[in-house]
């Protein structure tokens, strides 16, 4: 069979925390068309129930679970109700994750802001990956997906509280993926950066008169979608990544590969040239 005709997840059953929204439901969608049976783990179960009839309707198989992933009863609650629709799962998406509560300037930072953003963005990540990792160690076979952040891959100065979460994420998915890499189960990530959702809503942010200023910001000219995201979980949660343990990927446009360096947008006059003092 040609690679365009095959869907690389028929078969398998996927489960996707925050599926409701954002990237998450670009994943859950992506997974779906591509043979997956999914459960959204949404905290937004009406927006969850949106995403899932859509894909339901467009004849894929996907359900909602109503929880909110950071209650340490949600991962039994979620295997028991994984198993019971679909059968045992092949594919875990850890996506939920926030900047908010944001910790911000570490010195006056609210230490209940800490535990906040730990539960979102990794004691999640670990009671769901804890849950789940036995029984597809048990079959020797399974895919887990860390979705972190750029912000754990360089310096985060608006909040280093948040930082060090999203790089705790990648060096779990690090350490996790090469600890049972030869055991039939692969562990990987994504870092996103610019990508429109709801919690980075540029669609609102960015006033049509500053849009020309995408090139500056993202070396590929434009802000990322959810399915730019998504179609990298794919990857990483098929086959065609078998040979790739405890790697995140960035999928920025390439951000952190350019440092701090920016494209002029030749709005005074000049041609368009890289610099590290960007006055725009
Ligand atoms: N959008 C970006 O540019 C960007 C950049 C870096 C990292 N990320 C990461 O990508 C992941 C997804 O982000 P997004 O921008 O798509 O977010 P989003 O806010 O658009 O979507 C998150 C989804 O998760 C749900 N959710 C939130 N808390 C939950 C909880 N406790 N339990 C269950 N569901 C919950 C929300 O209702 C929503 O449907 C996060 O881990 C985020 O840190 C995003």
């Amino acid at each position: 069979m040609a690679l365009s005709e095959a869907r690389l997840l028929d078969g398998k059953v996927a489960l996707v925390t925050g599926g409701g929204g954002g990237i998450g439901e670009g994943i859950a969608e992506l997974f779906a068309a591509q043979g997956a049976r999914v459960l959204i783990v949404e905290v937004d179960g009406e927006r969850a129930a949106q995403v899932t009839e859509s894909i339901n309707a467009a004849g894929g198989a996907a359900a909602v679970l109503a929880a909110d992933v950071t209650d340490p009863a949600v991962p039994a609650a979620a295997r028991a109700d994984v198993e019971r629709r679909f059968g045992p799962l092949d594919v875990l998406v850890n996506n939920v994750g926030d900047y908010r509560p944001r910790a911000g300037e570490f010195a006056t930072s609210d230490p209940a802001n800490w535990d906040a953003l730990f539960q979102l963005n990794v004691g999640h990540i670990l009671r769901m990956t804890h849950e789940f990792l036995p029984g597809m160690l048990a079959r020797g076979s399974g895919t887990i997906i860390n979705v972190s952040s750029v912000e754990g891959l360089r310096g985060y100065p608006p909040d280093p509280v948040y930082g060090a979460m999203k790089a705790a994420a990648v060096q779990f998915t690090r350490s996790l993926g090469v600890q049972v890499a030869g055991r039939g189960v692969r562990v990987n990530g994504i870092a996103p950066d610019v990508t429109q959702s709801l919690q980075v809503d540029y669609a609102r942010w960015i006033p049509p008169e500053q849009e020309h200023l995408w090139p500056s910001w993202v070396p590929a000219g434009r802000m990322a979608t959810a399915t730019d995201q998504a179609m990298t979980a794919l990857y990483l949660a098929s086959d065609l990544s078998r040979m790739i343990p405890g790697l995140t990927v960035p999928v920025d446009g390439g951000t952190v590969a350019a440092g701090g360096w920016y494209l002029t947008s030749g709005a005074d006059g000049t041609a368009p040239r890289w610099t590290n003092r960007p006055l725009i």
